[in-house]
């Protein structure tokens, strides 16, 4: 086993026991998360430094976590909750709520407009 045993202060662990990790797209970028995971706790996992301070109820009820996404081997987009749903092998994340898109900017900055104007 190679994750799911850190144990937070009230000694439950953050991640649910893994063996491996599962390739999954976020906005067309190929990402590397634990499998066994809500889609939420494997967004945490690509960003730990800001997903614990996004304002998520974790409970399927603010709706900030919301996404848009594609099955493996489906054409079918469908709307989930990101705290519900089962991240899981080929899962292709094509939209994201604007409180997912701050938290996971970091992901993607690399892509991102240059923040300043150039003096060109
Ligand atoms: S985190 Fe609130 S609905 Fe998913």
């Amino acid at each position: 086993m190679i994750g799911g045993m850190g144990a937070d202060r009230f000694n439950v662990p953050l991640y649910r026991p893994f063996e491996k990790l599962i390739s999954i797209t976020v906005r067309g970028k190929p990402m590397q998360v634990p499998e066994n995971q809500i889609l939420l706790r494997a967004f945490q996992y690509l960003c730990p430094e800001t997903i614990p301070f996004g304002r998520y109820c974790w409970n399927e009820e603010c709706q900030y976590c919301r996404v848009v996404i594609r099955k493996a081997g489906s054409d079918k987009l469908s709307q989930a909750l990101s705290c519900k749903l089962m991240a899981e092998e080929g899962l292709e994340i094509m939209e994201l709520a604007p409180e997912l898109q701050w938290n996971l900017s970091q992901l993607f900055q690399e892509n991102a407009p240059h923040p300043m104007p150039t003096d060109e």
